[in-house]
């Protein structure tokens, strides 16, 4: 009866063991915050952005050059959080991914984009602060 006992417990323990193990070593993706930082790099130009997830609006800005706009968040459970922002400068604008998990490697949970006249730039903490950049998607509006 005894042995039946310590049996079960064995039985029962291992699954509850083994998730607590997954939890722990998917934290570091899962439940520390992350923080997004948008700096306004160009001279002289006031710029916009309008940033969200599928969950949040976080509205729209406006950033004087060397001005910033940052926020923080916990990715969700499943690890599908992503944000997006629209930025609109006089050189050009685009919509662009701002946090994405794939980012996470690059970046130690501190994501830094920098708004230049080409385009946008992400410093990569991980890989010794160096810029990921991209084009404008858009030429600059007439309008
Ligand atoms: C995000 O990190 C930057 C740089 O460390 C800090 O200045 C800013 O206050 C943080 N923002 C939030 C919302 O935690």
């Amino acid at each position: 009866m005894k042995a039946l006992k310590q049996d079960m417990f064995v039985t029962s323990a291992l699954p509850i063991l083994l998730l607590m193990m997954l939890v722990a070593s998917s934290k570091a993706i899962f439940f520390d915050k992350k923080n997004v930082t948008i700096r306004n790099e160009i001279p002289g130009e006031t710029i916009n952005i309008q940033c969200y997830s599928s969950e949040d609006n976080l509205g729209s800005h406006d950033l004087a050059y060397g001005a910033s706009y940052s926020w923080h968040f916990r990715v969700n459970l499943w690890g599908t959080t992503k944000f997006w922002c629209d930025f609109t400068t006089k050189h050009g604008s685009g919509n662009y991914g701002v946090y994405t998990r794939n980012l996470d490697e690059l970046c130690n949970g501190l994501f830094q984009w920098l708004v230049k006249e080409n385009g946008l730039c992400l410093i990569m903490d991980a890989l010794d602060d160096q810029l990921y950049c991209q084009r404008w998607k858009k030429p600059p509006s007439l309008l």
